[in-house]
């Protein structure tokens, strides 16, 4: 057994690691942060119901499967609009799909919004972890399965819109959190594309941005003071980073990801890198 289901602070249900000890929605559960966190930010909502975007799919990078709590509740979003809006194309990534299987238990299945009242979801992710897609009118789910940086490698160049990332910490999953792997994310992301994220570390952000995203900050949530918005056009950013934010990240001592290395030079050229990003360009010195 990889994970077990325990009480969080605030009383809510939510799936932990075994191994690392780390705990998927840790703060307001998997009902409410997934919304909170992840489908309003991206107005999916909205954006399903774009009439510009000429019947087009819209297509939705769940990074962290896990028990598939954020896939879910954009899963609803689409299902509920009218046949007219865009459908939405979700893929779900993961090497491990013990969170899933544990979250579909009769015990835990309420918990994790699978009710069997609500038995268009369970069915959905029932034919996930069994067959590894599943489909209606509205909502195509498919399953890719393995380690991140190889199955994205394997996706279409600029046909991704939005990037629900929800892996566990970088502490205790470095090459997920790396230049190298986000720059394989950001070839897969198109025009107008934006990323949502719980983490605000620094060196994330320093990440994201010499992977070639644009990178802001995202609304408060839960516990969360602040969260991480970044795009593939600066001007889908409501918040971009700024001047402020450079000034820290120069003072840093933790502050590029560690592919960068401790050497000075190598972090002078890092910070020279992200100082030369677009979204800079504004901003007085
Ligand atoms: C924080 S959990 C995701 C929670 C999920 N978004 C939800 O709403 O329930 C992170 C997930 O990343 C998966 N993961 C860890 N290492 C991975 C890797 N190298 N490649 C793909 N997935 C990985 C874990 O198995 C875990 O299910």
């Amino acid at each position: 057994m990889r994970c077990e289901v325990v009480i969080t602070k605030s009383g809510a249900p939510a799936m932990r690691d075994i191994a690392s000890g780390e705990v998927m929605h840790p703060g307001t559960g998997p009902e409410v942060e997934p919304k909170e966190l992840y489908v309003i930010p991206s107005r999916l909502l909205e954006r399903l119901s774009d009439p510009r975007a000429g019947g087009s799919s819209l297509v939705l990078l769940d990074v962290g499967l896990g028990a598939a709590s954020n896939a879910i509740a954009a899963w609803r979003v689409s299902e509920s609009l009218p046949r007219t809006a865009r459908r939405l194309e979700i893929v779900s990534f993961d090497n491990d799909l013990s969170a899933l299987a544990l979250a579909l238990e009769p015990a835990h299945a309420a918990s994790f919004g699978l009710t069997s009242t609500e038995s268009d979801a369970y069915a959905a992710a029932s034919a996930l972890l069994r067959a590894g897609r599943h489909e209606t009118e509205r909502t195509v789910w498919r399953l890719s399965r393995g380690d991140f940086p190889e199955r994205i490698a394997a996706e279409p160049a600029a046909s991704a819109d939005v990037v629900y990332w929800d892996f566990y910490s970088a502490k205790t999953h470095p090459h997920l959190w790396s230049v190298s792997t986000l720059g394989a994310l950001r070839r897969v992301c198109r025009t107008g594309a934006t990323l949502h994220t719980y983490s605000t570390a620094t060196s994330f952000r320093s990440a994201l941005l010499l992977a070639g995203f644009a990178v802001g900050t995202g609304g408060r949530t839960g516990l969360r003071a602040e969260t991480t918005i970044a795009a593939v056009d600066v001007a889908d950013l409501a918040e971009p980073l700024g001047e402020r934010w450079l000034q820290r990240l120069a003072r840093s001592t933790v502050s590029f990801p560690a592919e960068v290395g401790p050497a000075p030079e190598a972090r002078a050229e890092a910070l020279a890198r992200v100082r030369a990003c677009a979204q800079f360009a504004r901003s007085t010195p």
